[in-house]
């Protein structure tokens, strides 16, 4: 197979303007963490754009540059800030608000940036989250206007901020849980489903269309249906629009598609894994609603059965029992705990236990992806590279893969395909670990 060759990257001049959807949680976190970072007043911790490295060519030369001194992202000093939400509280309350950072540590000293973060109405609909109940709505629930209005924001904040290109991260609720249908299937059935205020058309679904209609790359860090539609999968392909996978691979998931990977690595057994979460924050209270803790179960569902691939092991993961759930539990914030009991077998059956108690921090761990997501996808709207962007999966639960592929979930193929296209964006030679070269020169 040869390597296609690379793209021309055009330089990040100019600003870069990010809408987020949702001005909750992650959005108020990702935007203080980048605020302060940019005055020194914090470090971008869990960001591999702003802190990882990539080896160039032979381990022997010694080559391994900071990954935004490689390729030309966009600096943190170059991105504008714009958001929806269907509360009116600024980045400034909803950091408060959220309870994720500390007020005098790490709140006050950017106040002025955040207090000018102020979100658009939102695009909302109760019926899509049942939880959340918010008067900063558009006064009216047409999609056909909601789309309108949504296409507007995006121009008169491009034109008010003087934006030289936007991404759109959608950081906003869960959604109820949604299966491509009908409506989903090409632009005229999508259309036609908009005017008639189709009931599977949510608004994720028409910020995502807004967003390519109006060429913008969109990155989704929920698990609801936006992009991942066929119709809009091949619109982004049409548009040469970078579009990725959905739902941010931050606690539970991350350790999953570590440890699942080692299991099938040595060929030990799995007959059960049981996971389970407490979650007190805002995002806890709407998946609290079974319609919406739908939409994240079968994201979070997935990634065991493409990694362990039962079908060729059916002997050792052919009977697999997954649970997985989430509590609202208020006291604990956006503090979340996740509980995993994983039963294996090894030797000749007999059993072991792996127990995983990981006391994380939602928005600590989903800000830097969010971030990243950002940064890439500008890169790879200024290399010309449309459509699903395989490479980002890395930072997701259900990566986005075309047609007919399974997805690679597996943390270190999938860092290892993230490095390789930046290698191969730039004119350098990909890396296969095969090493050979090293002991023929002995
Ligand atoms: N933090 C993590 O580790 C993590 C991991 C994976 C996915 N996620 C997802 O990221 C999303 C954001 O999480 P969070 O903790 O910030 O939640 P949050 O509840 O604090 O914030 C979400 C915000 O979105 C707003 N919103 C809802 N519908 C909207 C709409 N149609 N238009 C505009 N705004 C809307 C809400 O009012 C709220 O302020 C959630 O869907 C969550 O499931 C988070």
């Amino acid at each position: 197979m040869t390597t296609p060759p690379s793209p021309t990257v055009a330089p990040a001049t100019g600003r870069l303007g990010v809408l987020t959807v949702g001005l909750g949680a992650v959005a108020s976190t990702l935007i203080a963490g980048v605020e302060l970072s940019k005055r020194g007043l914090g470090s971008p911790i869990g960001s591999l754009t702003q802190m990882g490295t990539i080896r160039l060519g032979k381990r022997t030369e010694d080559r391994s540059p900071l990954i935004k001194d490689f390729v030309p992202l966009a600096t943190l000093d170059d991105i504008v800030w714009g958001a929806w939400d269907v509360f009116p509280d600024d980045a400034y309350v909803s950091a408060s608000r959220a309870g994720v950072l500390e007020s005098g540590k790490h709140i006050e000293s950017i106040s002025d940036a955040l207090r000018e973060v102020r979100p658009m109405q939102a695009a909302f609909e109760r019926k899509y989250a049942r939880n959340l109940d918010g008067e900063h709505v558009k006064p009216t629930t047409s999609k056909r206007a909601m789309l309108n209005a949504i296409r507007e924001d995006i121009n008169r904040f491009k034109e008010e901020k003087q934006c030289d290109r936007l991404v759109m991260i959608w950081c906003a609720s869960t959604e109820i849980f949604i299966e491509p249908g009908r409506a989903h299937m090409d632009l005229e059935s999508f259309e036609k489903a908009i005017d008639a205020n189709d009931e599977t058309i949510s608004p994720a679904q028409l910020y995502a269309y807004a967003a390519l209609l109006e060429g913008v790359p969109f990155a989704n860090g929920a698990p609801n249906l936006a992009v991942d539609a066929p119709v809009l999968r091949q619109l982004a392909t049409d548009r040469n629009i970078a579009i990725s996978g959905k739902d941010f691979k931050t606690g539970q998931t991350l350790m999953k598609t570590v440890l699942a990977p080692m299991l099938k690595a040595r060929m030990l057994g799995l007959s059960g894994w049981y996971s389970t979460n407490i979650l007190g924050n805002r995002d806890g209270e709407v998946l609290d609603a079974p319609e919406n803790f739908k939409t994240k179960e079968e994201s979070k569902l997935g990634v065991l059965e493409d990694i362990l691939q039962p079908s060729k092991y059916p002997e050792l993961y052919g009977n697999v029992f997954h649970k997985v759930s989430i509590n609202y539990y208020p006291p604990r914030g956006d503090a979340k705990e996740g509980w995993d009991n994983i039963d294996i077998t090894g030797w000749l059956g007999y059993p072991m236990q792996i127990k995983v108690n990981f006391l994380c921090r939602d928005s600590i761990l989903a800000a830097p992806l969010a971030l990243d997501l950002i940064l890439f996808s500008d890169l790879a709207a200024r290399a010309g590279m449309g459509g699903i962007q395989e490479w980002l999966s890395f930072y997701y639960k259900s990566p986005q893969v075309a047609p007919g592929l399974y997805p690679e979930h597996d943390l270190f193929i999938q860092l290892t395909k993230l490095k390789n296209t930046l290698r191969w964006m730039m004119g350098e030679d990909v890396i296969t670990h095969l090493g050979r070269e090293y002991y023929e020169e002995m």
